[in-house]
């Protein structure tokens, strides 16, 4: 299908050494079309975190095919991998993973001047003045608050235009108020952008807001609101 961006087929993976590995993801398959937005839920432990990694490109599967914007991901080597991500993919985590010696400007512009995207400091202060952090460009991560933080972060993912963005409990870190307010603004970039949004939260409230919602547990995919399950659709 043309519009699909995310084609995950039977996604395994196992973690750690001998002693102690896990058997994290048990043959996910996934499609995502471009522009949806997909909240992710589960138990603590279930694969959530795994699973964004993997269609993030950070993690790589032990077998299955992972391909994204028509591109196999499975077939490249790390740094083809890593290119692409710089280009296609935003990422946001739960505790900012902000580089602490650098500002805020810093933090967005470099990894676009590594990515080799033109005007590295002059996008990055656009995207930070369009999450309302254009009076924080020189601070440093230390002179900012969580959710200032998680704004310089947001500024960073989607920096380069990416056509997928995900982000792992990107509130999980914040008060209610604030949480709330990086939650709008990470929808409201999303639609503007028409970006595909994969969202890991444990707050069902969140998840609701995106357009689909997947349940994974202990690796699998329990349930998928895009996919009606069979006894419902025999009654339908
Ligand atoms: N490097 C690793 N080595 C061994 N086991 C690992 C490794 N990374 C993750 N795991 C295990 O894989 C399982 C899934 O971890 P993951 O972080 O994906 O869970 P999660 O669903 O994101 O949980 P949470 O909601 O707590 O963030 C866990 O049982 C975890 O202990
Ligand atoms: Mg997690």
């Amino acid at each position: 299908m043309a519009d699909t961006i995310i084609e995950l087929k039977g996604a395994d993976l196992t973690l750690g050494n001998a002693a102690a590995s896990v058997h994290v993801l048990k043959g996910i398959d996934l499609t995502v079309s471009a522009a949806e937005s997909v909240g992710i839920l589960g138990p603590s432990g279930s694969g959530k975190s795994t699973l964004l990694m993997v269609l993030a490109g950070l993690e790589r599967l032990d077998s299955g095919e992972i391909v994204i914007k028509e591109t196999p991901l499975h077939r490249m080597s790390e740094d083809q991998v890593a290119a692409f991500r710089g280009r296609n993919i935003g990422i946001v985590f739960q505790s900012f993973h902000l580089i602490a010696n650098m500002t805020a400007l810093e933090n967005v512009a470099v990894p676009l001047e590594l990515a080799n995207i033109s005007d590295p400091f002059e996008v990055a202060r656009r995207e930070l003045e369009a999450v309302g952090l254009g009076e924080r460009l020189s601070h440093y991560p230390g002179q900012l608050s969580g959710g200032e933080q998680q704004r310089v972060a947001i500024a960073r993912a989607l920096a380069p235009s990416p056509a997928l963005l995900i982000a792992d409990e990107p509130t999980g870190n914040l008060d209610t108020d604030t949480g709330r307010q990086i939650a709008d603004l990470l929808f409201a970039k999303q639609a503007e952008r028409g970006m595909t949004l994969l969202l890991v939260t444990h707050d069902p409230s969140l998840a609701a807001r995106c357009s689909r919602q997947i349940r994974v547990r202990s690796g699998r995919i329990e349930s998928d609101s895009a996919t009606p399950r069979r006894a419902e659709a025999a009654i339908a």
